[in-house]
């Protein structure tokens, strides 16, 4: 079974939104053999990481940077993972209320110092997501759970 971990910092609908579309593509019946897990930011643990076969990686923006939350996460995970999870296929959201670039730019940042491979650019919401927004949440989740997949098959 190929892991995909979802690690997520959630503080208001709008953000709950695009998590519960990341979730839904993930989990799509159109994919087997995939286990989705999801973990808050401040509750995701080393041993999550070094099981998972790919990441979603989902924040806020907060003050031209990613939420503390999740920069806590790559504090926590950022040596103990750093050897063994090069090559970890992740992907991103944003939601923001104004600009999202200083968080996906910090995100992508330690993630590439990490030698994780951005599986596709990332999905960013300023405002409330609407149907179009969702539905690239949805492909997020859908493709990084086949990236999770293919992972586990090299391995
Ligand atoms: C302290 C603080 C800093 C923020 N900084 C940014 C920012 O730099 N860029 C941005 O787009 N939104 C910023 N926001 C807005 C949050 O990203 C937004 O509140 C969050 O994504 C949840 O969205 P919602 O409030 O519309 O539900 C900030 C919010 C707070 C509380």
């Amino acid at each position: 079974m190929a892991r995909l971990l979802i690690v997520h910092h959630t503080p208001s609908p709008s953000v709950q939104t695009m998590l519960e579309s990341v979730l839904s593509g993930a989990r799509n019946e159109d994919i087997t053999g995939v286990e989705v897990d999801t973990r808050p930011a401040l509750g995701a643990t080393v041993p999550d990481v070094l099981a998972a076969d790919a990441v979603v990686l989902g924040t806020t923006a907060n003050i031209g940077y990613m939420s503390g939350a999740l920069k806590h996460f790559f504090d926590t995970v950022y040596y103990p993972c750093l050897t063994d999870t090069a090559g970890l296929p992740y992907s991103l959201y944003v939601h923001g209320n104004s600009d999202t670039t200083g968080a996906v730019r910090a995100v992508e940042g330690i993630a590439s110092g990490m030698s994780w491979q951005r599986h596709r650019p990332p999905v960013t919401v300023v405002g409330d997501p609407d149907g179009d927004d969702r539905d690239s949440c949805w492909e997020l989740g859908a493709v990084t759970a086949l990236a999770a997949l293919e992972h586990a098959g090299e391995e």
